[in-house]
């Protein structure tokens, strides 16, 4: 059997967001099951940005993603994240597909991020705040207006014509250039710069705010003042990961949170082992770091597709 090779055009294709929220769903359901296997991701540090290596089974697949983050990349025309995944029969190993996994990795971070403000964001969240303009952003935005009727979307970037551009993306949606200050203050507040020091100030965020906190997923990176967490209730997506790369890691090593300070992760509220929200004044957080069973079960969900689609034949395959 030889394997398929999907590459980014291939892969576009084949994409949806909303068969995207799917297969995350069901990842984190998978997971407060005990049905996957994911050790933390692992980091390769060099001078100009850095290389991860997210190895992870679901149930009938798994896996490997490698991918980089270099935040000055975009100057040189090359995304500042870029992907490719391995997806492995897990019976026998073999290796059933190599994918772009670079808009993948774009969806799939829209998509969690749009689940955690299903289950923790108010309801009937109209408002939508963006704070980077950059690849990520299109996805936060996709993923929302999939799960939310948005009347207003303020997005903030000091990179004026990466708002401009953005705007022109999407002539759909109701998007608005904003004020930083404007932009956090929504219902649900993405936040996807590679911010080294906090952007988001405790006196800008409303009570009842939802904060996708999505940007810091390295050592040293931080979007958010630490006494916004220490008010909020704070989900994780994976607490080995979050206390060492996510939105909390700077505080935590500053001694201003603790992991006992976590209320829960993504997969025990979903699946209601931890509750969501208390009230409509709680500030809510979900930490995000990105996680293996997001992209393998994606991945999985694109490799079935791909199987079933009238293309499969003209598709490329390697022996
Ligand atoms: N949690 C996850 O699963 C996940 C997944 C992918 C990327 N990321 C992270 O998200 C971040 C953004 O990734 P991207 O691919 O969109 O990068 P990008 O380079 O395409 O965009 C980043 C944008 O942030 C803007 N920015 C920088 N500093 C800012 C500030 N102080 N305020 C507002 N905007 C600011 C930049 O001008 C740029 O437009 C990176 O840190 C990346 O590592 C996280």
């Amino acid at each position: 059997m030889p394997t398929l090779f999907l590459s980014g055009s291939n892969i576009k294709g084949l994409l949806d967001m909303s068969e995207v929220i799917g297969a995350v769903e069901e990842a984190f359901r998978e997971s407060s099951r005990e049905e996957v296997q994911m050790p933390a991701k692992s980091y390769l540090t060099l001078e100009r940005g850095d290389f991860r290596a997210m190895p992870a089974s679901v149930p009938g697949a798994a896996g490997v993603k490698w991918v980089n983050v270099h935040p000055r990349n975009p100057s040189l025309g090359l995304p500042t994240v870029m992907a490719t995944i391995i997806l492995n029969d897990p019976l026998t190993g073999y290796p059933l597909s190599i994918m772009d996994a670079t808009e993948m990795t774009a969806y799939r971070t829209g998509a969690t991020a749009a689940i955690a403000s299903k289950y923790l964001a108010r309801p009937g969240a109209q408002t939508l705040g963006i704070v980077g303009a950059g690849r990520q952003a299109y996805t936060q935005i996709m993923a929302h207006a999939e799960l939310f009727d948005l009347k207003a979307i303020r997005v903030f970037d000091p990179a004026k014509a990466a708002v401009t551009k953005l705007i022109e993306h999407f002539p759909q949606y109701p998007i608005k250039e904003a004020s930083l200050e404007e932009a956090v203050a929504s219902d649900i507040l993405c936040t996807v710069t590679p911010a080294r020091s906090p952007v988001v100030r405790r006196e800008w965020v409303l009570p009842g705010t939802h904060i996708n906190a999505i940007g810091a997923d390295a050592a040293g990176k931080e979007e958010l003042e630490p006494p916004v967490l220490k008010e909020a209730m704070v989900v994780v997506d994976d607490i080995r990961q979050a206390t060492t790369s996510g939105e909390i890691n700077v505080p935590i090593a500053g001694g201003l949170f603790t992991i006992d300070d976590i209320h829960a992760t993504l997969a025990e509220v979903i699946s209601g082992q931890r509750p969501g929200r208390e009230s409509e004044e709680t500030i809510t957080v979900f930490d995000s770091t990105g996680i293996a069973i997001e992209d393998i079960a994606v991945a999985r969900m694109i490799y079935e597709k791909a199987k079933g689609s009238p293309d499969y034949l003209s598709l490329k395959f390697v022996e």
